[in-house]
């Protein structure tokens, strides 16, 4: 039977994640492979909606491997949402003669790919994040990068914090998920983690905990937070900007302790750089796999890896699907903090 998918595009949505470009060169790659014409869509859905592609050759994606950030721009797109933007996207589609698209990007760009899936277009999706909040897969492209980033971030500031007998407190990406904040708190040696999932007492608990250690000998304190928790906190009214909520921590830490305190966000920075080994290897497995299903005319699929093997998932079982923080890691965590 001839292959009816004969063109296919790729696009990155949401907010950018190091090793997208690994896995948009998988994609164009696997896909001139199988015979098929890649179309690059720019600035996500954006992209689409305004036929702003272009067709990519072999040579298009040499040198990219190793660069963050992704070649094809990205963008969060509003009108995407709305159904009359779906329905110009699938036009334009037509109209280009795509047959399917890979998309890179978080739950918010899968959920744009189911409802192009729905009408007619398949689309399989690749976890890129840095986040890692992605339930149905074990790991989200992006991830491994953004906490090297943090850690070698979290270890200059713990240089300076040790030279002066401070505290630190530090603040990490991750709006609704702890995990950057639970792993890159255990690479670093934090007294104290906070992750968005976890209730955590900062009168009761962690002032005592600092306390306690203090007396056994510890001099200077690292505790790194997931930015979810300023926003929780700002949501709690706590504080009126969720930046505030690092600098209430270390003040109030210092006020109940007398240890001088310092706040740190650490931001975008970690969302950029060169991508790690894995962040590139899973990039290319997963390019590599959302082209196999679009090449046999399936969509409304998720690529995925469960443990540590590449597998697919329904959008909507996928979008269903919620990721809990690691619990056992979290305990080692408070445990090993001493
Ligand atoms: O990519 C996910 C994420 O990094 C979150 O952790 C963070 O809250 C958000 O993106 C920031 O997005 P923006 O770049 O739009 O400020």
């Amino acid at each position: 039977m001839a292959n009816e998918v004969k063109t296919i595009g790729v696009l990155t949505s949401g907010g950018d994640a190091p090793g997208m470009n690994a896995a948009i060169r998988a994609v164009v790659r696997a896909g001139i492979h199988k015979g098929m014409r890649v179309m690059g869509i720019r600035r996500g859905y954006n992209g689409l909606i305004n036929g702003d592609m272009v067709e990519m050759g072999l040579r298009d994606v040499s040198d990219i491997i190793q660069r963050g950030g992704t070649m094809l721009y990205t963008a969060r797109c509003k009108k995407f949402r709305e159904e009359a933007g779906v329905q110009k996207a699938v036009d334009v589609c037509k109209e280009y003669g795509i047959d399917g698209i890979v998309v890179i990007g978080g739950d918010g760009s899968f959920r744009g790919a189911r409802d192009l899936s729905l009408k007619g277009i398949p689309c399989v999706g690749i976890p890129g994040t840095i986040d890692t909040d992605i339930a149905c897969s074990e790991y989200t492209v992006g991830y491994d990068t953004a906490m090297n980033t943090a850690m070698y971030m979290v270890d200059k500031i713990r240089d300076t914090s040790q030279s002066h007998d401070r505290c630190s407190v530090v603040e990490v990406m991750g709006r609704h998920a702890g995990h950057i904040a639970l792993n890159t708190g255990i690479a670093c040696g934090a007294s104290a983690v906070l992750v968005p999932e976890i209730p955590y007492d900062l009168e009761n608990e962690l002032i005592p905990k600092i306390d306690q250690t203090r007396k056994m000998g510890k001099q200077h304190f690292i505790i790194v937070m997931a930015e979810g928790v300023s926003f929780a906190a700002r949501d709690a009214g706590i504080v009126e900007k969720p930046e505030d909520y690092s600098k209430y921590v270390a003040e109030t830490i210092e006020k109940a302790t007398g240890i001088e305190s310092r706040a740190t966000v650490l931001g975008h920075v970690q969302r950029g750089g060169s991508p790690t080994v894995r962040d590139r290897v899973v990039a290319s497995q997963m390019g590599y796999e959302a082209v196999q299903l679009l090449s046999k005319g399936i969509g409304n699929r998720v690529v995925a890896m469960q443990q540590s093997e590449i597998v697919n998932f329904d959008i909507y079982e996928a979008l269903a699907m919620k990721k809990t923080i690691d619990e056992k890691l979290y305990e080692i965590a408070g445990t090993i903090s001493i």
